[in-house]
């Protein structure tokens, strides 16, 4: 049994023809945050959605804490501890700040102090009564977080978070995920921010067109000539 607390073993998944994922083997430590990088269309918002159950895998083994998940629906996942937040954030707009979180933590009937807990923690504590479709980018893309985080998860599948963010903005959002990190919470991280994931992580995986380029720091990415041929390829 590993010591892991997600462990991808030998996954594909096709579309029709198209081989998305190719053998995609690899393991997150509980409350580690793993980087996954690679140019668009290399697999990596697919990666997240087999974990997450959006998608099921067509082999391999998703083992999470001692459960093969593969087959299990999206809301059992959930219940196990997976969530995630979404390229394009996904809030209720016509409902409030609130409310979203709310929602989100029906399941486990969270006490409003949790949900009070929740907002200050994602920082919109101030904004808990207004419409979540009146938000800034950066607003609703830490109301998807927290709406995660209603779900008390032990691993959270973060997805180009850091995009459309100012460097402020950015630094805010590093910070949290570090906190959420130390506070036990693993992460697998998706983004094209170099210098983000280089703050937040200590290990990267490498997606070129499905398979695993490389893992490790990315630091030592950045150099491998496979990684790189693939990057100058997608340009
Ligand atoms: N639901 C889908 N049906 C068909 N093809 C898809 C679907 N989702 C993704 N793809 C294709 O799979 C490949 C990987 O997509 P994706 O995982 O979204 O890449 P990334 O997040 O790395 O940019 C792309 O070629 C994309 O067009
Ligand atoms: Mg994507």
């Amino acid at each position: 049994m590993s010591s892991e607390l997600l462990q991808l073993a030998g996954v594909n998944k096709r579309f029709g023809a198209q081989v998305v994922l190719n053998d995609v083997t690899f393991g997150v430590a509980p409350g580690e945050i793993v980087g996954l990088v690679g140019p668009n269309g290399s697999g990596k918002t697919t990666t997240i959605n087999v974990i997450s159950g959006l998608l099921q895998a067509d082999d391999g083994v998703i083992d999470f804490m001692g459960h093969k998940i593969n087959r299990l629906p999206m809301y059992r996942r959930a219940h196990l501890g997976i969530n995630r937040t979404f390229q394009v954030p996904k809030v209720f707009r016509e409902m409030s700040v609130r409310e979203n979180v709310e929602v989100a933590g029906r399941c486990l009937r969270l006490e409003p102090s949790e949900i009070d807990a929740i907002l200050d923690e994602i920082g919109l504590a101030g904004v808990a009564t207004r419409i979540a479709g009146s938000l800034t980018v950066n607003q609703q893309k830490l109301l998807d977080l927290g709406r995660a985080l209603a779900t008390r998860p032990k691993l959270l599948l973060v997805d180009e978070i850091g995009a459309g963010l100012n460097p402020a903005e950015l630094n805010v959002m590093a910070e949290l995920l570090e906190k959420l990190s130390a506070r036990g919470i693993a992460m697998i991280v998706v983004e094209h921010l170099l210098e983000f994931l280089n703050r937040i992580t200590e290990r990267v995986i490498v997606l070129g067109a499905g398979r695993m380029l490389f893992e490790g720091p990315l630091a030592t990415a950045s150099r491998d000539p496979e990684v790189i041929a693939a990057f100058i390829g997608a340009v």
